[in-house]
């Protein structure tokens, strides 16, 4: 390990054909269609990282007893190659992402992936299938890294043997409806995280975790769940898969702190200085959920949004919860919202002055 990977590249001999990669790319959905080709990197004690490769994307045989089918240290990300303005491809902060796997992968005690290897893993997959980049309005080559315990043996200690891949899937709106207000369901009974778990880790278990009360979220006509804390059951963590904002009367944005048990946003990162650099006032302050209430009904609150690389920026127009229901503000997109989400659409597309070096 430590010294930098070569990647054995073999093309998949029987790729999708043209006509029928237009046909899937005309309308992905997300999540469903997937590209030609995968990258895959193992890993193992003593050894490091080895046997880098580029190949077609394929099952993964897996022993029963691979730890990762018992104990889950499995660790993700997400993140998105834009067909940009000018003709070319572009990632958005691809690094952020690199260092936000290095970090989950510290809280599960799996072992890092070096910052290179993760970025050039990007590269070569994005190069090799960049013709399922789809160009339709809002669509994006969704890319998801991903890392688990591929050891054979059921004791419960961090595995000695891991496998690293990264697969793509060209996407188009996270939500059915695009980019109209959603409505969320405030969980009552289920948590996501508590202090000193996992909440700050991309791990698949916090999404496992996170199921149940999202089912329960549909059946009550919603589209996402929101959690509150573990603790007091009173302040806003975040949603099932994305962050929350909030947007008040005298322009400023406020959006929950990183306590450790939310998942620390790349998209809700970027939106803090987008409006900060827009002129607003922007915190990172617990809202609670009475608060929530009290705030849409008197006025104050004018806008409240969730925001994900999945999710980009959706407006959240009503929040049912137990006792009942209230919208946010006339419940349609609000203008913060929409201007937010345009200022990062533009520089994920290379169309609008990228001041913060953040395009790749
Ligand atoms: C993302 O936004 O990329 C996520 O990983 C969250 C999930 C809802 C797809």
């Amino acid at each position: 390990g430590g010294d930098k990977l070569d990647f054995e590249i073999r093309p998949n001999p029987a790729p999708v054909s043209a006509a029928d990669r237009a046909a899937l790319l005309a309308n992905p959905g997300f999540g469903r269609v997937f590209t030609d080709h995968m990258v895959t990197i193992r890993y193992a004690d003593g050894k490091g990282w080895y046997d880098a490769r580029v190949e077609a994307r394929a099952p993964i045989p897996m022993d029963p007893a691979s730890a990762v089918l018992h104990y889950a240290q499995e660790i993700f990300e997400g993140l998105k190659a834009y067909q940009s303005v000018d003709g070319g491809v572009t990632l958005f902060r691809p690094e952020a992402n690199a260092a936000r796997f290095a970090a989950s992968a510290r809280r599960m005690a799996m072992p890092e992936l070096p910052e290179q290897a993760f970025l050039e893993s990007l590269e070569h997959l994005v190069g090799i299938d960049r013709d399922w980049i789809p160009s339709v309005e809002g669509g994006s080559l969704y890319l998801r890294p991903f890392m688990f315990a591929s050891e054979v043996f059921l004791g419960v200690r961090p595995a000695n043997e891991y496998l690293y891949v990264l697969i793509a899937s060209p996407v188009g709106s996270y939500f059915s409806g695009g980019v109209q207000p959603v409505t969320v369901w405030v969980s009552p009974d289920y948590t996501r995280a508590a202090p000193g778990g996992t909440g700050a880790a991309k791990c698949g278990g916090n999404y496992a975790a996170s199921l149940v009360a999202q089912a329960e979220a549909i059946e009550h006509g919603c589209d996402q769940v929101v959690f509150l804390d573990a603790v007091e059951r009173r302040w806003v963590d975040e949603l099932g898969g994305m962050n929350v904002f909030f947007v008040y009367d005298d322009g400023s944005l406020v959006t929950p702190p990183l306590t450790g048990t939310i998942l620390p946003g790349i998209t809700r990162e970027s939106v803090l200085r987008l409006a900060e650099r827009a002129g607003h006032t922007v915190a990172e302050q617990p809202v609670s959920f009475e608060q929530w209430q009290a705030d849409a009904a008197s006025g104050r609150l004018r806008e409240v949004f969730a925001c994900g690389t999945a999710a980009v920026i959706t407006p959240i127009g009503e929040v049912r919860h137990p006792g009942g229901s209230f919208t946010v503000g006339d419940g349609g997109p609000g203008a913060v919202t929409m201007s937010v989400r345009q200022q990062l659409v533009d520089i994920q597309r290379g169309a609008a002055d990228d001041e913060y070096g953040w395009v790749r």
